[in-house]
């Protein structure tokens, strides 16, 4: 593997994401895609003085044909979180299709991961556009498994179903407040900054690290169930393949 990133939408979560995999030495060259190209220089040459042997820069769709995986960062975070999760699919199915057309256009191959909300829907709108790769991953419910282990303190627990709603199932954990303080969080961790960030680009890149460095870790990641035809999130065996694990 080429260890090349491409991340498009480069906002508080793609920024932060890029910030990670240089910091943690986890992709030997990243790409920025945003629309915003003049903040996403800035944003660039922020991350570069932090790390300076990472190659990362402002690219185009033309320099993401060899890379390994292209992770979609885009929606908004201005959405109103009084409202439903599903209040953003409007603005970032918007976004999702314009970056299918674009992907489809170079022909890519490789691994798509999807962080954009709703989680498990803005997946599926790539896993059904994309026609060169059916290598679709959402993040799903790694966030959830990350609070759920942070607030019990418990590793051993994890998340599964659809990304911040609250039919979540936790497994291995018998606190009976847990789920609703796992679906509280996002809400807490928004009231004053506005979106999440560092929590999500951590598991991102652990997902990353695990699928380039064939590492077989599990991840609580979402991926396309042909029997239900809709993507939901499993305990999974992440390495250069994804299998649900069990
Ligand atoms: N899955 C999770 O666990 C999780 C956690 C946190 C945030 N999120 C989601 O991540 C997404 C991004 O959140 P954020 O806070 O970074 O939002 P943001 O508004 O800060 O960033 C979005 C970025 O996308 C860019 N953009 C918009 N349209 C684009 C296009 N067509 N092509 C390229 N770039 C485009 C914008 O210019 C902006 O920089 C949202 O959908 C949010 O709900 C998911």
């Amino acid at each position: 593997m080429n260890k090349k990133i491409g991340i498009i939408g480069v906002g508080n979560v793609g920024a932060t994401l890029a910030y990670t995999l240089a910091i943690k030495n986890v992709a030997k060259e990243i790409v920025l895609i945003d629309i915003d190209r003049n903040k996403t220089t800035s944003n660039c040459y922020d991350i570069q003085d932090a790390s300076p042997n990472t190659n990362i820069y402002v690219g185009d769709y033309s320099d993401l044909l060899d890379a390994d995986i292209i992770v979609n960062c885009t929606g908004s975070c201005k959405i109103l979180f009084d409202k439903d999760r599903m209040s953003e699919f409007t603005v970032s199915k918007k976004m999702a299709q314009e970056i299918i057309n674009n992907l489809n256009q170079i022909k890519y191959k490789g691994v798509l991961l999807n962080v954009a909300n709703p989680n498990e829907q803005v997946s599926k709108l790539f896993f059904d556009g994309l026609k060169y790769t059916k290598k679709v991953y959402g993040t799903g419910t790694a966030l959830d498994t990350a609070r759920a282990q942070t607030i019990s303190k418990d590793s051993n627990c994890y998340v599964v179903g659809v990304h911040e709603n609250s039919d979540i199932v936790i497994k291995n954990n018998n606190d009976q407040n847990l789920k609703e303080k796992v679906v509280k969080r996002m809400r807490e961790i928004c009231s004053y900054k506005g979106c999440t960030n560092f929590g999500i680009s951590n598991v991102t890149a652990n997902i990353i690290d695990s699928i380039l460095n064939n590492k077989n870790e599990v991840h609580c990641i979402s991926m396309y169930n042909s029997e239900k035809e809709k993507f939901e999130s499993y305990l999974s065996v992440v390495g250069k393949e994804v299998k649900k694990h069990g």
